[in-house]
């Protein structure tokens, strides 16, 4: 069995986790921010698998500059990865990231589904997010912090009334809390096989695989960037996990990034 190493708190299933992606556990009871943490670490030259794993946060990152509400009972972790391509490949690691998290939820008897690019709800309410945030040297990635926040054991009384009215979480949906260290284990393995259809550039899988989990496909939907506001029809994504609308004038357009809102099916 591979040995991982732990600093900090040991956890449960440190004994019996055999994961070819996880090298370490970086464990913390309350932290601002797991990602925060972690690439503080990968600046530091920490190696790819290293993984921030936090009880609560108290300044967890969404996208957007959003704060990620991360009380007691939600998985808060985040992943050092060092993949040896080009930074254009970044936007497939939140999809993986998004599928590995939505089978480990389906485990559970739950429908969730993938909303581009990278929410993960149940019945239209958010159940999971993840935030990417990489670093490029040149056209490469230097690291990749891939950020992973699940409402898991969330009791929804501890979120504030905005983001308890869109939200749900798995407890919630299937009535019974659900044991912390078996979830975590069951999400790393996914990421592990997902991971490794990535690095053996086995890029059409992931994309049918993100396509099969996904409700985006063939939705209005309002795009909204840093720059403007696009209104289409989703048609497809790309190789790269890039988004391809229809305009209203009938023209394709693809987006590499962007807050997505369904308008109707
Ligand atoms: C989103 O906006 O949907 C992304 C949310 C990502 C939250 C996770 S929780 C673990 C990691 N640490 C952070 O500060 N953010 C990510």
């Amino acid at each position: 069995m591979k040995e991982c190493s732990f600093i900090g708190k040991t956890l449960d299933f440190s004994k019996s986790l055999d994961i070819d992606l996880v090298k370490k556990f970086v464990v913390f009871d309350e932290i601002p921010s797991t990602n925060i943490e972690a690439k503080e670490l990968a600046e530091n030259g920490e190696g790819e698998g290293t993984v921030v794993l936090a009880r609560i946060q108290k300044k967890g990152r969404g996208r957007f500059n959003r704060l990620w509400e991360s009380p007691d009972g939600g998985v808060y972790l985040s992943i050092i990865l060092r993949p040896d391509c080009p930074s254009d490949k970044a936007t497939l690691l939140s999809l993986l990231a998004a599928i590995a998290v939505s089978t480990s939820i389906a485990s559970y008897g739950v429908s969730a589904k993938v909303k581009w690019p990278n929410d993960i709800r149940v019945n239209g309410k958010k159940i999971a997010g993840i935030l990417l945030e990489s670093e490029a040297f040149g056209n490469s990635l230097k690291y990749v912090i891939l950020g992973i926040g699940i409402n898991l054991n969330i009791d929804k009384n501890l979120l504030s009334a905005k983001v308890k009215s869109i939200s749900t979480s798995l407890s919630e949906e299937i009535g019974t809390s659900i044991n912390y260290h078996s979830f975590i284990k069951n999400l790393l393995f996914n990421l592990d096989e997902y991971y490794k259809l990535f690095l053996s550039k086995k890029y059409d899988r992931i994309i049918k695989e993100w396509k099969n989990q996904s409700d985006t496909l063939g939705r209005i939907v309002r795009i909204t960037t840093s720059s403007e506001q696009i209104i289409g029809k989703v048609y497809d994504i790309d190789r790269s996990g890039f988004l391809i609308v229809i305009l209203n004038s009938g023209k394709h357009k693809t987006i590499t990034s962007g807050d997505c809102t369904y308008i109707e099916k």
